[in-house]
């Protein structure tokens, strides 16, 4: 029976990924943890800072877990603004899990992401093993925590395991400061507004997923067979290529009075044209399985419904 602590518990992932374990688990199974208190009742929930590896070792040995999943991190655009925060998080937040799993001899899993390619590497249907020259300091951090787990896995046996994410796109938590946010906020002000204006430009493709693909990705990826795996720490999965054109109309085809502006940020736009346009999932696909339920047609229905039931529930509350 697995036992599990989530650190990022509140993040756009962890919070609906918590959910979801909680539902195959039980809900006395995961153990939530995040920097920020929360008022929610989530529990099992614990305040965890992933700087305070004697803290994160505690609690993990107290709750008896034999998984660590760790989400914690900056995203993109916010680690540009502040890389040596970046740095000090993205990194000593990982090697405190990794130490943490180690010791507690725990299976463990942290996303990677279409950032940790640069502006150097194949452009489309970018191979699982290619060129990887990031220039953002968030692909830095993806890139050296796909070697450092790698690491762990080589030196310790440590059975370490993840995914590079694209960008990720949903109706519960919103993300916070990456560069691939606006998938999200089209959704959100479609519905709020009629009307939305684009930081990223036209043409801009980028992978991209609807979460519930993205959390049985991470469960499916877990419960592999550890012996047919590979490319342990870095998959390449993606549901989609789209740049915001596409987005947009799609979501005309049920709000046909939608209409999309844009006002280019350089910073996050600079971000976007160092990404990739399309990654290759075969190797995913080939060892453990990966696969998707959305495709751009499916995702925009079911974001639309979900969100319209939110903004009535808002108005009524
Ligand atoms: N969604 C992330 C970002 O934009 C990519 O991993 O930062």
């Amino acid at each position: 029976m697995k036992r599990m602590i989530v650190t990022g518990a509140l993040g756009q992932i962890g919070s609906e990924l918590v959910v979801k374990l909680r539902e195959i688990y039980g809900v006395d199974a995961v153990l939530a943890t995040d920097i920020r208190n929360t008022t929610d009742s989530i529990e099992p929930f614990e305040v965890l800072d992933v700087m305070d590896d004697k803290c994160m070792h505690k609690l993990a040995k107290e709750f008896r877990a034999d998984t660590m999943i760790h989400m914690a991190a900056l995203l993109s655009a916010t680690a540009e603004k502040n890389p040596l925060l970046a740095w000090n998080l993205n990194m000593g937040g990982l090697v405190n899990a990794l130490e943490v799993a180690r010791e507690l001899n725990m299976q463990f899993f942290t996303p990677s992401s279409i950032g940790a390619f640069g502006p150097t590497t194949q452009k489309n249907n970018t191979p699982q093993n290619t060129l990887q020259r990031p220039t953002t300091m968030y692909g830095i951090n993806k890139v050296a925590g796909e070697l450092l787990c790698d690491y762990y896995h080589q030196k310790y046996n440590l059975d370490t395991r993840g995914v590079r994410f694209p960008g990720l796109i949903s109706y519960v938590t919103p993300p916070g400061g990456g560069t691939t946010d606006y998938a999200v906020e089209i959704y959100y002000k479609a519905i709020e507004e009629g009307q939305y204006q684009s930081y990223i430009a036209q043409g801009t493709y980028m992978d991209m997923m609807y979460m519930p693909d993205a959390l049985q990705a991470i469960i499916d990826l877990m419960e592999a067979d550890g012996s047919k795996l590979v490319h342990r720490n870095a998959f390449n999965i993606s549901a989609m290529s789209v740049e915001p054109s596409e987005l947009a109309a799609e979501i005309q085809k049920h709000i046909p009075h939608f209409t999309l502006s844009y006002k280019v940020d350089p910073v996050r736009q600079a971000i976007a044209d160092s990404w990739p346009n399309t990654i290759d999932s075969t190797a995913a696909r080939e060892e453990w399985g990966f696969t998707t339920q959305y495709d751009l047609a499916k995702m925009t229905i079911d974001m639309l419904e979900k969100l319209k039931i939110k903004q009535q529930k808002k108005a009524i509350s």
